[in-house]
């Protein structure tokens, strides 16, 4: 009896870690399995919103960013996370694989082009759904919400020349100023003033470089609102300028990604070959020589044979990083818990931002797998994000201001590049002070 109670003791002394072990082994197993078998909520999704997938991954599109590539966890409860989580699943080259079709090929493009012919993209409320507080969001955000399956709107007026026009040569600085149709006085002072297009010498004097300037405008007519019907000054003033782009959507602040977007699907068209982009709002003030000399001094363009040649990750704004959505409803900039969660990726924030051309044609690509975000600087952060470039910072970059007593100081500006925000007024007075170029105080 003694011996079979001590071996009883033994066995259960040597049973208990083998238990435990098989314990951790079937729950690593189990682990595994629903990490590979995982697979997103796929609620009733509209088809048109998720692109299809396995021949459109491009080699370019097949970009590495710093983080991880794809979350097998998803935020859940958020609307944009959740669509980015399956758009990031759909084209995640290792698991779709490489694809052999070229680009401008894929399914993305034909429907593109079948949404073109058949004009409007309608609002669905299938992702409404999806938010439990939905009826309860400022207009602008339901709104949003509504149509951000939509990013291919008709041009209106258009400039297919604007970079291979009369001076038949690529220009070497675009400014892509996002501008509405009622602000005609200050597209007319950029005009004159910091965004004057034609052959311009830096300050440090040398070589003159070829400068564009294009406004980009939305609708605000008499059918997207209570507006005023500007159509035929509008009319005029492109027809006298050939600056102007208009699409066909409501211009509102919600809506401002769809000019990125739009602009890069033009550039990619009209003017690829651009060395550098100003892109920025129409109430800020530019040094513009300043900004040319900028770009030959940082060496952002190497030799290529015998052309010169921008670098594809070069983007330089004010930077704010590691900045969180606005959650009171009453702000410009609310973003509902419902709708985003996370911190944003570091962004190039206010009135303006210079990137190369060949980024910009990088931006086109990958912005077709990263969901509309609402807040357009945000969302530059999100595709830059995705193509593993962080945004650099330089101070010369005022998108707050000076302090109020040195702006009246020509010599403020020294370090300037970029200050936000002058009225058109303001810009004629500066640009004129500026003219020879400001010694330091
Ligand atoms: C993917 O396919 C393209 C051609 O379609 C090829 O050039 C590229 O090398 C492939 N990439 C990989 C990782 O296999
Ligand atoms: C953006 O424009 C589209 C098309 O005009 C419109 O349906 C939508 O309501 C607009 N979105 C916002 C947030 O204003």
């Amino acid at each position: 009896m003694a011996r079979s109670r001590c071996n009883g003791k033994i066995l259960c002394l040597c049973l208990l870690p083998c238990v435990m072990v098989s314990h951790l082994l079937v729950y690593i197993m189990v682990s595994i399995f629903v990490a590979f078998s995982y697979s997103p909520p796929l609620p009733q999704l509209p088809l048109h919103f998720i692109a299809t997938g396995a021949s459109t991954n491009s080699g370019a599109l097949a970009s590495h960013p710093v983080r991880p590539f794809w979350k097998l966890k998803l935020e859940d409860g958020a609307l944009w996370n959740r669509l980015q989580h399956i758009l990031d699943r759909e084209h995640n080259p290792i698991l779709r694989g490489n694809g052999t079709r070229s680009k401008g090929q894929s399914h993305d493009t034909i429907h593109l082009q079948e949404m073109g012919k058949t004009g409007a993209c309608k609002q669905d409320s299938a992702w409404a759904s999806h938010m439990p507080d939905f009826n309860t969001l400022p207009d602008q955000m339901k709104d949003f919400v509504l149509s951000m399956h939509c990013r291919h709107y008709a041009i209106l007026v258009d400039q297919p020349n604007l970079c291979s026009g009369q001076e038949s040569t690529t220009p070497f600085l675009l400014m892509a100023i996002k501008s509405q149709v009622g602000n005609f006085e200050n597209r007319q002072a950029i005009r004159e003033t910091w965004g004057r297009s034609g052959w311009m010498q830096g300050d440090s004097g040398g070589r003159r470089w070829l400068v564009r300037t294009v406004f980009l405008l939305a609708r605000q007519d008499t059918e997207t609102g209570p507006h005023p019907d500007l159509s035929a000054l509008l009319k005029l003033e492109s027809s006298t300028h050939k600056d102007i782009l208009l699409w066909d959507f409501k211009d509102t602040f919600y809506n401002l990604t769809l000019k990125d977007v739009l602009f890069w699907d033009w550039l990619s068209k009209h003017c690829s070959h651009v060395h550098f982009i100003f892109k920025g709002d129409d109430d800020v003030f530019v040094r513009t020589k300043a900004l040319l000399d900028y770009f030959n001094n940082v060496g952002v363009q190497k030799m290529h044979g015998n052309k010169m040649k921008a670098r594809d990750d070069f983007v330089v704004g004010d930077v704010i990083a590691n900045a969180w959505p606005i959650r009171q409803p009453d702000t410009k900039y609310y973003i509902p818990e419902s709708f985003y969660k996370g911190t944003y990726p570091a962004y190039a924030g206010g009135g303006g931002v210079v990137y190369t051309g060949a980024l910009a044609l990088r931006l086109q690509e990958v912005s077709r797998w990263v969901s509309l975000f609402p807040i357009d600087d945000v969302y530059l952060g999100m595709c830059l994000h995705r193509l593993g470039v962080s945004p650099t910072h330089h101070s010369g970059f005022l998108t707050f201001d000076l302090p109020e007593d040195l702006r009246q100081k020509p010599c403020a500006y020294h370090n300037v590049l970029l200050v936000h925000k002058r009225t058109p007024k303001e810009m004629l007075t500066l640009w004129k002070e500026l003219q020879v170029p400001p010694q330091e105080c």
